[in-house]
């Protein structure tokens, strides 16, 4: 094919300059040849040496496993663009048509995200007071348990046994970025400690509660693993220690039920202090029911309260959001 050949001492700048006219070939490997080196090119190109040169087709690596993985073409549109990954293991949702085929798409993921190493699939939605769901095992190895990396923190958990979204990330720097140094925080809905974890960097107390032992088992090690020792994790029901602290700022990561335990969100924070709810909500009506919601509890206790920020963090089925509302509680 036709090639481009400069010396050796050229060769970053003559590339550069092949790039910027859009002529060099793409997909091939460039050789060298003694002083010399030769540059695959699409069109003649004036300015430069032109000879002729075959050269070494470079091996593109499949960006998705949908472009290795081995199923009929027929349900091939079904398979998902994405999944979520929680540090070494894949989960991924897969329509039942998909399912016979589960093995086939573990062992594609497999091959073309190296690390990763046991894909499951998702076998239920997130159920019940754990907010945990059925797992499918898929291919690789047979563990639940990891190691997830996230905002600079490292969190071992075990995706059978506790709740944990990736997702939420995103979310969780925000709170983190509102905290300041000497507050004192309640994450009442806590798990293996995302937030609590992170907060636990500038907040100078942190009190962590979840019902599911393995959450405050996780917690436990979690504490270990990132020194948070200004974080204290209780396991058991929130309303048995909710009323019984003061905190600056209330962590309600519970969307699913959270309406049900504002009243034990409000008599926790101090006056002046600051809640964090999450709800589920209809695309059509975003916030109105929660505020409304909120705004009844406040009375109820005598308190008012003032709404800060309201958002969509992410969306949670079809037109279906979870959302967050910060508000502040003033008694
Ligand atoms: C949606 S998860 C959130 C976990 C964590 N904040 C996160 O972002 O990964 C809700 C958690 O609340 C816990 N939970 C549910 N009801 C509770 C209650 N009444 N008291 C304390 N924890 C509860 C569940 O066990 C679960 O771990």
């Amino acid at each position: 094919m036709l090639a481009v050949r400069v010396p050796k001492r050229e060769a970053e700048k003559a590339r550069r300059k092949l790039i910027e006219l859009g002529v060099l070939a793409k997909g091939y490997a460039v050789r060298r040849e003694g002083e010399f080196v030769l540059f695959p090119v699409t069109e003649e190109v004036e300015g430069f040496e032109l000879v002729e040169a075959e050269f070494e087709r470079l091996e593109r690596r499949p960006h998705s496993y949908r472009e290795v993985v081995e199923v009929p073409d027929s349900v091939k549109p079904l398979l998902p663009s994405s999944f979520d990954v929680i540090g070494d293991i894949a989960i991924i949702e897969l329509p039942d048509e998909l399912m016979p085929y589960g093995k086939a798409i573990g062992e594609a993921i497999l091959k073309v995200h190296k690390h990763i190493k046991a894909v499951f699939a998702k076998g239920s939605k997130v159920e019940g007071e754990y907010r945990v769901r059925e797992l499918i095992y898929l291919a690789g190895e047979k563990r639940t348990e990891t190691l997830h990396r996230e905002n600079g923190i490292r969190l071992k958990l075990d995706v059978a046994k506790v709740y944990f979204s990736p997702r939420l990330a995103t979310e969780r720097m925000r709170i983190f970025k509102k905290t300041r140094s000497g507050e004192v925080v309640f994450d009442m809905f806590a798990g293996v400690g995302p937030y609590s974890i992170l907060l636990a960097r500038k907040a100078k107390l942190v009190f962590a509660c979840d019902l599911n032992p393995w959450a405050i088992r996780y917690l436990e090690e979690n504490i270990r693993l990132n020194k948070a020792h200004n974080l204290v994790p209780i396991l058991g029901d929130v309303r048995k220690v909710a009323g019984k602290l003061k905190a600056d700022r209330v962590i309600m990561n519970l969307p699913k039920f959270a309406d049900r335990f504002l009243r034990e969100a409000m008599l926790s924070v101090r006056s002046g202090g600051i809640i964090h709810y999450y709800g589920f909500s209809p695309e059509e009506d975003l916030y109105s029911e929660h505020e409304a919601r909120i705004k009844a509890v406040a009375r109820e206790l005598g308190f008012s309260v003032e709404f800060l920020e309201r958002r969509k963090v992410r969306p949670y089925a079809p037109r279906q959001f979870n959302i967050a509302i910060d508000f502040r509680v003033l008694k």
